[in-house]
């Protein structure tokens, strides 16, 4: 996925001068607090940068003005003031800093949980309660406590959704948590922001916040994709299974996978000597059991697709979008 592609998901807004959109209460109360640090860290310098500037020039000793420098010591009221001023700022920053941090950690005891699965480099997505599971986006409804539990299968990522401010590092053999409780609907990005190799930029999900009805129909219809058309499905796929991640459509080299131009067909040379069509079989083992039949000249990699990840007919969709691209 490019961030051409992106934008044209009705994201909510990403790229505003200062921050994107804040989708929770939370959100709205730590950019206050950043703001808050932001402009006395600017009125501070600004202050004593303009104060030592007068003073360079006020007090300036030049060959007319030769007069005995001032013997003053102490002022009482000067240092008490510089001392008490600081300490109230800091307190602030302090006590306010610390009930977000709690808020930040401490998910609401009513939140639904959603496990969260990275891997290179593709997002998935399971409902325990629910029995789903899905690829590169997730639905919660609106004003709905949610608490992810995270881990990776290969290396450390890291989740992040700008809009509601949070952000953790996704780690294999051990659960991260987050959570967030958005206050409006909309559909928002998800990144991948820890550097996990070649298409780490190109590692994002979305999230989709439903209002009340719509979740309960989503979850009634559940993430059945039966009334979409084969090859718009097999299109579809493509990005969110994170195909395109591995796989070109455009035959260009140098993929970390085979290209899927002109592959369906073809006499694919493989690692052990032999040589196999891709036919609608190949091509379904390789999805299913991709380190079955390894391409010549490529790494054992791909991860398996099973059953609750990509349904019978999704790999079919898959199958019919490769046959198109000739
Ligand atoms: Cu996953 Cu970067």
């Amino acid at each position: 996925m490019n961030i051409e592609e992106v934008k044209t998901e009705n994201l909510v807004d990403q790229g505003s001068f200062w921050f994107p959109e804040p989708a929770s209460e939370a959100a709205a109360q730590f950019s206050g607090l950043f703001n808050f640090i932001y402009i006395w860290s600017i009125l501070i310098v600004l202050g004593v940068t303009v104060i030592t500037a007068y003073l360079l020039f006020r007090y300036k000793r030049s060959k007319e003005n030769q007069v005995a420098e001032s013997q003053l010591t102490h002022n009482n009221v000067l240092e008490i003031t510089w001392t008490i001023l600081p300490f109230i700022l800091v307190m602030v920053v302090f006590y306010w800093g610390y009930r977000d941090y709690l808020r930040l950690t401490i998910p609401d005891a009513d939140s639904m949980e959603v496990h969260v699965t990275a891997k290179m480099w593709s997002w998935q997505f399971d409902y325990p309660e629910l029995d789903v599971t899905t690829l590169g986006e997730f639905y919660v409804p609106v004003n709905r406590s949610v608490k992810l539990i995270m881990s990776s299968e290969d290396v450390l990522h890291s989740f992040y959704l700008p809009n509601f401010r949070v952000k953790r590092d996704v780690i294999p053999n051990r659960y991260t948590r987050l959570w967030f409780k958005p206050n409006r609907t909309g559909v928002f990005q998800v990144f991948c922001t820890e550097y996990c190799g070649q298409d780490h930029s190109k590692m994002l999900a979305t999230l989709h916040v439903l209002s009340e009805e719509d979740y309960a129909e989503w979850l009634e219809k559940g993430t059945s994709t039966d009334d979409i058309p084969l090859l718009e499905l097999g299109e579809t796929l493509y990005n969110k299974a994170a195909c395109a991640s591995c796989h070109n459509i455009d035959g260009s080299p140098g993929g970390i996978g085979p290209s899927w131009k002109g592959l369906y067909g073809a006499e694919r040379p493989l690692t052990s000597g032999s040589s196999v069509a891709a036919d609608d079989d190949y091509l379904r083992e390789s999805i299913r059991d991709p380190k079955a039949k390894v391409v010549a000249g490529y790494a054992p990699v791909m991860p398996a697709y099973n059953e609750k990840q990509l349904k019978s007919r999704e790999v079919t969709a898959i199958i019919e979008y490769i046959k198109t691209l000739k």
